[in-house]
């Protein structure tokens, strides 16, 4: 086993934790193995067989293939595997995820945790709790593997699914027009799609689902932003009358566990929209084939029985390359397969930038010149600036008062809303006295509330320093921010005691760390 092994003790909470080279290793192992495999070959260098190497599947959430291929997995590494009990363990007497997982890390020298849940981040938060906890007493921290996250991501699902697709195209990576057809809006094995696809040069996407079932917008974007393709219908019907039809058809069933009344009382109509007829076998271009992650509904199935025995299955095939993914997986992050990957890995977590500029302190920078609107000059003190510049007086008052009890200003001061040196633009602007400097910690807080605003520090009735703040990369340890995803698990009501954390995507969008939910900047504030 090699100590330079980079995929040993890596967790893949999501797709793109592992980058499009280590993907692409992944899916040249799978293809080697299989090959072996077919031919009766030695399969030795693949095996972990290590008795110490614990491996968990715990799945809160119900599933067949997953759960199964995983367990055959296992199996296959001579590892010791365990079932974790959901129904009859201390979850029931409100347990938390960390406590317990806590608990099973501490039976083996080295773990593995399969985890599906309903809740969603689940895998990114244990990575870090647990990983804390084991470098604290001194142990080799556990791998999570997420094996479906409620509405979130389903990446070893991708991975297999990824691998149909190169296998189809005889490994060519060059190009993929793929259509996405039935429920987009629940199904995480297609928003995984969104980082997924990326494994070829170029993607057209065509997504196929009547409104009520489509794509998350978040998804729609992370997939504009990685240069894809995007076209769009409401039905199978009306996607066949396009014209440029795609020969990769990839289903989704329609989830009705996880959708309100309201779009459920719709069912039949919304399935029929997105499931195949007979009448349409010779609408599809050449060499199609269908692939779906299953299970499918018995009674109402979007791709109907009778092409299971017809070439356009490309199901079956499909699931059983979960099993040898999942060996593959397996063997990465146990360390067994890795030593001669020679690629790029991910790209390390974005550094703090700095988000605080000096500004040049010009003659002007007398207090009695700038600051006089209004509000009295201080002879000594800070004078916040430019808040929430060019916004409606109404939000600017807003930020004022955010600002107030974000960084518990309870002291002397005067703030209010001017017009900034655009006659058409409103700032608002804070006077105080008795604050005479601004730690890097409490600048931060101040960039995060309201960015663009500057920090005058003035003494004796000069601008000594002066600093504007922009939008930090990241948000956290703050007690008013919070996910608006009730599924999140750093959700209040969850009790799983995860605390908030964003980091900053395309504008002034803020993206949750654990279940990817995007929000306006504006929506992670609670007040
Ligand atoms: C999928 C899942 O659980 O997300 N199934 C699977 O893992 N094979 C899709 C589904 O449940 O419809």
């Amino acid at each position: 086993m090699s100590s330079t092994n980079s995929f040993q003790g890596r967790t893949l909470a999501a797709v793109a934790d592992l980058s499009i080279d280590e993907q692409r290793y992944l899916y040249r192992k799978t293809r080697e193995l299989k090959e072996a495999w077919r031919c009766g070959g030695d399969l030795t260098h693949f095996r972990i067989r290590d008795p110490e190497l614990n491996v968990y599947l715990m799945f809160l959430e119900d599933s067949t293939r997953t759960k199964e291929s995983f367990r055959n997995a296992a199996k296959f590494h001579d590892v010791r595997l365990n079932v974790f009990d959901a129904s009859s363990s201390s979850f029931k007497k409100s347990e938390s995820l960390v406590d317990t997982v806590k608990m099973l890390f501490g039976y083996g020298r080295r773990s593995i945790f399969i985890m599906r849940t309903e809740m969603e981040g689940v895998c990114r938060a244990l990575e870090e709790q647990i990983g804390e906890y084991a470098a604290r007493i001194g142990r080799e921290k556990p791998v999570f593997i997420n094996a479906g996250d409620g509405r979130h991501e389903h990446p070893t699902q991708e991975f297999l699914d990824e691998f149909t697709f190169l296998e189809q195209r005889g490994w060519d990576d060059s190009h993929i027009h793929v259509a996405l057809i039935g429920d987009l809006f629940h199904g995480r094995t297609v928003h995984s799609k969104a980082d997924g696809l990326n494994v070829f040069g170029s993607v057209t996407v065509d997504l196929v689902a009547p409104e009520e079932l489509a794509l998350p917008a978040s998804y729609k974007s992370r997939m504009e932003e990685n240069g894809f393709e995007i076209r769009e219908w409401a039905s199978i019907q009306e996607y066949l009358g396009s014209g440029d039809i795609s020969n990769c058809w990839y289903f989704t069933r329609l989830q009705l566990e996880r959708m309100g009344d309201e779009v459920r009382e719709r069912e039949n109509e919304l399935r029929k929209a997105v499931t195949f007829r007979q009448d349409w076998m010779d609408k599809l271009p050449h060499n199609t084939r269908f692939f779906h992650p299953l299970p499918r509904h018995r009674e109402k199935p979007v791709i109907p029985t009778f092409l299971d025995g017809t070439p356009l299955n490309g199901w079956d095939g499909q699931s059983i390359n979960g099993y040898f993914t999942r060996v593959v997986e397996l063997a990465m992050v146990a360390g067994r397969l890795g030593s001669d990957f020679d690629g790029i890995g991910p790209l390390p977590e974005e550094k703090e930038r700095s988000f605080i500029t000096d500004v040049e302190i010009t003659r002007k920078s007398r207090v009695e010149d700038r600051f006089k609107v209004g509000i009295k000059p201080v002879d000594d003190g800070t004078v916040i600036d430019h808040i929430a510049k060019g916004r409606s007086p109404e939000e600017i008052w807003d930020r004022i008062y955010r600002i107030r009890r974000i960084l518990k200003l309870n002291v002397r001061s005067s703030h209010g809303v001017f017009h900034s040196a655009d006659p058409h633009h409103f700032k608002g602007l804070m006077s105080l006295p008795d604050i005479l400097e601004i730690g890097p910690t409490e600048l931060k807080k101040l960039a995060a509330v309201s960015p663009g605003c500057t920090v005058n520090l003035i003494e004796n009735r000069s601008v000594k320093a002066k600093y504007r703040l922009s939008m930090p990369p990241k948000i956290y340890n703050f007690e008013e921010i919070s996910c608006k995803n009730p599924k999140c698990i750093t959700w209040p009501g969850a009790f799983q005691s995860v605390p908030p954390h964003f980091y900053r995507t395309v504008g002034e969008t803020f993206t949750c760390r654990y279940c990817g939910k995007r929000h306006e900047y504006g929506d992670i504030w609670d007040l």
